[in-house]
């Protein structure tokens, strides 16, 4: 696929996830009213709240990652400071990054399991409705991959979304409505949210576990209360002599 490096592991123990994947973005599925509305959605609110978080917090050069693109809408509003933040989008599915918002520089197909960057090689991570997707020792182990790759001080933005999600409570009231009527397979507009957070609080206690100092969030306003956002920051080892 033109422009998209792929560099996904070979020895991938399950694929179930990047089937539901794959189907998600194609582009019959794409095509939908929901999902085209809600490219419009990420484009106007979720893009403004990447914006805000990226320009806050993350440094004005070097080079992010966006781990679990998708299509990169959200990061649309990121201020590049003239090319010195370098953008990387990174998704398991080429087929989205061949669609992916052409403000990133790089696109790796890639596994967030496994990122395919050298120890300490990125200044900033931030994905958008991602870790929701995947169980708890899953987030473990992606959250342990964020620390290999970060450079300490480097800072990790997670926008994910809470258990009081509102766009997320009308979006499951829209599937029990459409639900009713009998088909096939249940409908869904996206593959399920395992692991929605249930506060700010359990944000902090996760990503302190994890070796992150919090220095920012947000329980939900400046996502028009879709998301609890974290930032961590990888800390920077003292030195002995003290
Ligand atoms: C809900 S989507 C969010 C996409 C994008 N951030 C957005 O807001 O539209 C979750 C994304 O994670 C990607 N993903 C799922 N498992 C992954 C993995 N193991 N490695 C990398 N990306 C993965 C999916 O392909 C999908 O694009």
């Amino acid at each position: 696929m033109d422009n998209v490096l792929d560099l996904r592991p070979r020895s991938r123990t399950s694929v179930g996830d990047a089937e539901a994947w794959t189907a998600h973005w194609s582009d019959d599925h794409q095509q939908s009213v929901s999902q085209r509305f809600f490219s419009v959605y990420r484009k106007a609110v979720f893009a403004r709240s990447v914006s805000w978080f990226v320009n806050r917090y993350f440094p004005e050069q070097g080079v992010f990652l966006e781990a679990g693109s998708g299509t990169s809408e959200t990061s649309m509003r990121i201020d590049t400071r003239a090319g010195a933040r370098t953008l990387i989008a990174l998704d398991l599915i080429p087929g989205v990054l061949a669609k992916c918002h052409p403000i990133m520089d790089v696109r790796i197909s890639g596994d967030i399991f496994k990122l395919p960057l050298r120890q300490a090689s990125v200044d900033g991570i931030w994905n958008v409705g991602v870790m929701e997707h995947f169980t708890a020792p899953q987030i473990d182990a992606i959250l342990r991959e964020f620390q290999r790759v970060l450079r300490p001080g480097g800072r990790l933005i997670l926008l994910w979304p809470g258990t009081d999600s509102i766009p997320q409570r009308i979006l499951r009231v829209a599937e029990i409505l459409i639900n009713l009527r009998p088909r096939q397979e249940r409908f869904r507009f996206h593959p399920s949210e395992i692991s929605q957070l249930h506060s700010v609080a359990e944000g902090r206690g996760i990503l302190t576990r994890h070796g992150f100092e919090m220095v920012g969030a947000d329980p939900g306003p400046r996502s028009l209360m879709a998301f609890k956002i974290l930032v961590g920051a990888k800390p920077v080892a003292r030195s002995s002599n003290g």
